[in-house]
């Protein structure tokens, strides 16, 4: 059993208060949260401290569910079944294109090193992956060791010429550790003998900020132009492409610009596949401080409208994965950076870690085709068994593959439903209706319900019904009545299964 020594750090009120709490030296906790190689444990509580931090945390009454504890693969079961779940995960984003951005902050943190192999195996998984990083907590160190003044607006800073020569020693500093750590994770650990590039370069143009309310940011600029095609083609040759908030206008000014405004930039003009924005605040909590899984970017605007500091990183964070969606980005992520493994959670299972933000709820949901047979299966047979769905073969769906639609999340089929057709009685029958148990209450049954009946109405059918044993109650609550076996096509009253003795309800449609 192993714990993030972050969190429990954290959760305590840092490392003197912990080192008090188990009665250890700080110097202890310190090497926690230190790399393996900088003679620590690698950011792991050891399993020696794990009974002293569960006393000291029952005696000043703190949770520790929030840090369940990372997975334990060494049993054989665990493991397998974690692998069974991971893999659909790992199909679907092979070959898929992320634009990851983070602040300066991480680079400066003891969990770095973990951070650099977590983008080494996304790379290793076929990932292309567009690092975007930020230079903030590097350029503030310059400016004081510079002892020179710095204004900073809301969160703009004033790049002046002085600024300007602090924030190229900032980026190239920050730049070159990130490559050689980067380069050290990709060559030691999962593709070990694997030649993967780091490409930096001119990818981006940009232009000045200008005078805004009188003030002249001088140095500070914005995106012009995001240059998709050379991107596209260090991608697809297989690099990893490294991007440093520093540009250029075509006249050779240097300007300085906001990292995840360039991570949006960027991630719009190569339309990517996720845009993932690694935070520096704790996660997006809901008011039972859940944290919220999935929002539209109509409810991320509601919320951020609720936000008083314009300036906080999350109001940030979360303005800018609202640009990225309505300029058309499918998928943003927030996670937060600081929970060790965060990122590897948000993509490879299906709690995940932080917060999807998307236009649509339910992107994914479609007509069915032949190669959801097996998805489809996995969902329903647990429901079969249960006695609440008919029995179905794999060939019944394949041979029914087009009467269903389905929901998928990144290559999870999470819910079902089928629509089977009986024109001369202008009805349909509402078949298989699933969704995934971890899935549930999300309106994703819903959803899928009113596609199949917007199905019916373009097919020409006025009315649909359901036959169910459990959950009369769910179609009741969207305008389903009872009905009676008389009330069915001739045909489906003839194949009406006696033994299940199902509830038969019916829908009028309304154009
Ligand atoms: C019924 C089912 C499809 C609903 O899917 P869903 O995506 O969770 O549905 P929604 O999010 O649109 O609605 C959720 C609401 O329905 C309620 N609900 C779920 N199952 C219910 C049932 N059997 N009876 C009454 N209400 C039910 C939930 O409590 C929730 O209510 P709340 O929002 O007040 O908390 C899903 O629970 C399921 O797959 N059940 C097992 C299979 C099944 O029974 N299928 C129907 C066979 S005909």
């Amino acid at each position: 059993m192993q714990w993030d020594a972050k969190n429990i750090i954290e959760k305590f009120g840092g490392i003197k208060a912990l080192a008090e709490a188990i009665g250890k030296d700080p110097a202890t906790i310190y090497r926690w949260t230190y790399s393996k190689e900088k003679g620590g444990t690698g950011g792991i509580v050891p399993s020696s401290a794990a009974h002293l931090i569960r006393q000291a945390a029952n005696r000043q009454n703190i949770s520790l569910i929030e840090h369940a504890p990372l997975a334990d693969s060494t049993h054989p079961h665990q493991f397998i079944s974690w692998f069974r779940r991971t893999v659909p995960y790992i199909q679907a984003h092979r070959g898929k294109t992320f634009v990851i951005s983070f602040n300066g902050e991480a680079i400066e943190d003891t969990l770095f090193s973990e951070l650099m192999q977590d983008f080494a195996l996304l790379n290793s998984l076929g990932i292309q992956l567009i690092l975007v990083h930020g230079i903030r907590p590097q350029l503030e160190e310059k400016i004081a060791q510079a002892n020179i003044q710095s204004t900073v607006v809301g969160h703009l800073r004033i790049t002046t010429k002085g600024i300007l020569n602090l924030a190229k020693e900032a980026a190239g500093t920050t730049r070159v550790s990130i490559e050689a750590e980067l380069t050290r994770c990709l060559a030691n650990s999962f593709i070990s003998n694997a030649d993967v590039k780091i490409t930096s370069g001119n990818f981006i143009t940009a232009k000045p900020l200008g005078i805004l309310e009188g003030i002249d940011y001088q140095h500070t600029g914005e995106v012009r132009k995001v240059d998709t095609n050379s991107l596209k083609i260090n991608l697809h040759a297989g690099q990893i492409i490294l991007v440093s908030p520093l540009a250029y206008s075509p006249t050779g000014d240097i300007f300085n610009l906001r990292g995840e405004e360039v991570a949006t930039a960027i991630a719009t003009s190569i339309q990517a596949d996720k845009l993932i924005l690694l935070t520096e605040q704790t996660e997006l909590l809901n008011d039972n401080k859940d944290v919220v899984k999935q929002i539209t970017t109509k409810q991320a605007e509601a919320l951020l409208n609720t936000l008083d500091d314009e300036n906080s990183d999350l109001y940030l964070h979360l303005r800018e994965a609202i640009a990225a969606s309505q300029r058309g980005v499918k998928r943003i992520h927030l996670v937060n950076r600081k929970l060790n493994g965060a990122l590897q959670l948000e993509l490879f299972t299906r709690q995940g870690s932080g917060t999807l933000i998307s236009t649509h709820p339910f992107e994914d949901a479609r007509q069915a085709n032949i190669e959801d047979t097996q998805g489809i299966m996995a969902l329903i047979k647990p429901l079969e068994l249960r006695g609440l769905l008919s029995q179905r073969s794999a060939e019944n769906i394949e041979q029914d593959i087009n009467s269903f639609h389905v929901i998928e999340q990144d290559g999870l089929i999470t819910t079902c439903a089928a629509l089977h057709e009986y024109p001369e009685e202008g009805m349909g029958e509402l078949a298989c209706v699933a969704v995934h148990p971890g899935y549930r209450s999300g309106e994703r049954g819903e959803y899928l319900l009113s596609m199949i009946e917007n199905k019916a109405l373009a097919k020409g059918l006025s009315r649909i019904f359901v036959l169910t044993t459990q959950t009369s109650h769910w179609f009741l609550e969207r305008g389903f009545i009872a009905a009676s076996l008389l009330d069915l096509p001739k045909s489906k009253q003839q194949n009406y299964n006696q033994t299940r003795r199902s509830h038969v309800l019916i829908k009028q449609l309304s154009t």
